[in-house]
């Protein structure tokens, strides 16, 4: 019997998207607000999705409280109240999107979990705005 557990975190980040390789004009046609400069932020809610096979012996798919340290070391530690482009090294090349956000945390998390688990990020970058990623 397979079941998928899911652990809710939250984090602030700031932000500013653009591409690098394109002029302010065409990035501000673009990104709009979100090519500001001076950054801006993002109350970023974040859902870590776990399925997998119900262990016979514990009844869990996933020790949640293995998942919520994870998720505290991993992401929580790494970005919260942090300038995402300036001081997360993952997005020093990479466009800060909440699609490449979703990203890099599945890269980080995926690793760090049983081979046999799948994980699927839900990203909120505003309430009504969120992306998914599983890994394809
Ligand atoms: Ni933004």
């Amino acid at each position: 019997m397979k079941a998928t557990v899911s652990r809710k975190a939250h984090f602030n980040a700031a932000h500013r998207l653009f591409n690098k390789n394109w002029s302010f004009e065409k990035n501000d046609a673009v990104f709009g607000k979100c090519n500001n400069p001076n950054y801006h932020g993002h109350n970023y809610e974040l859902i870590v999705s776990v399925t997998g096979e119900i262990n016979e012996e514990t009844g869990f798919v996933i020790d949640v409280a293995i998942l919520k340290e994870l998720i505290e070391v991993e992401i929580e530690a790494a970005f919260d109240h942090k300038n995402l482009n300036l001081e997360v090294p993952e997005f020093e090349s990479l466009n800060p999107t909440a699609e490449n956000i979703a990203v890099v945390i599945y890269n980080k998390l995926k690793p760090k979990l049983d081979a046999a688990l799948e994980l699927e990020i839900t990203l909120y970058e505003t309430p009504r705005n969120f992306v998914r990623y599983s890994g394809d």
